[in-house]
């Protein structure tokens, strides 16, 4: 009778350790799987796209266009809290486990390629549609966000 008794008690922990570990399992995974949005997938609506893309940038690519794309970057947009300081996307507010998707990776060279700077210029002023990006409309002007364009692109140089 104690054996069964103590068989059963082996086979519950047996059962609970394959629980527990699948339970950890699936967090390792949701950690690891979850990250950022694909990349070739604009986010402009299709009908906006073919005009966005080919927006330029109206501003001059000079260190002072990017000293000021630099603090609009770190201090009135507060972008750094989730691209991070070198535009990782690894910001304190974009770390594991983040609300879904992760910022974007300014250092991905490959979406710095696929990107205009249209889009870029879009996607701040309109926001990215259930995603932490909310809209920069009203809370920076258009010069300003032409700066943060320009100073996004220099993450792609280092
Ligand atoms: C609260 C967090 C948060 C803040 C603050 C934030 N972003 Fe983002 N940003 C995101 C997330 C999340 C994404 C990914 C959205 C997606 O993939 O659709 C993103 C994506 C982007 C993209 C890329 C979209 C694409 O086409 O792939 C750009 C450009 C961008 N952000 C610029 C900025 C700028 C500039 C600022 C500051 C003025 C800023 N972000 C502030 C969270 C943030």
């Amino acid at each position: 009778m104690v054996g069964y008794s103590a068989y059963k008690l082996e086979a519950a922990m047996f059962y609970l350790r394959v629980v527990t570990g699948f339970i950890g399992l699936a967090m390792i995974a949701s950690i690891t799987y979850a990250g950022e949005r694909v990349i070739n997938k604009s986010r402009v609506p299709t009908g906006q796209l073919s005009t966005v893309k080919t927006l330029k940038n109206p501003l001059p690519n000079t260190p002072a266009t990017l000293v000021k794309g630099k603090i609009i970057y770190e201090q009135k947009g507060r972008c750094i809290l989730c691209h991070g300081v070198k535009g990782d996307g690894k910001g304190s507010a974009g770390v594991p486990p983040d609300p879904q998707p992760s910022p974007r990776s300014f250092r991905n060279l490959e979406w710095q390629k696929i990107r205009t700077d249209g889009e870029l210029q879009w996607v701040i002023s309109s926001g990215s549609h259930g995603s932490g990006m909310h809209s920069y409309d009203g809370i920076l002007t258009d010069e300003e966000i032409w700066q943060v364009v320009l100073y996004i692109r220099s993450f792609g140089h280092q």
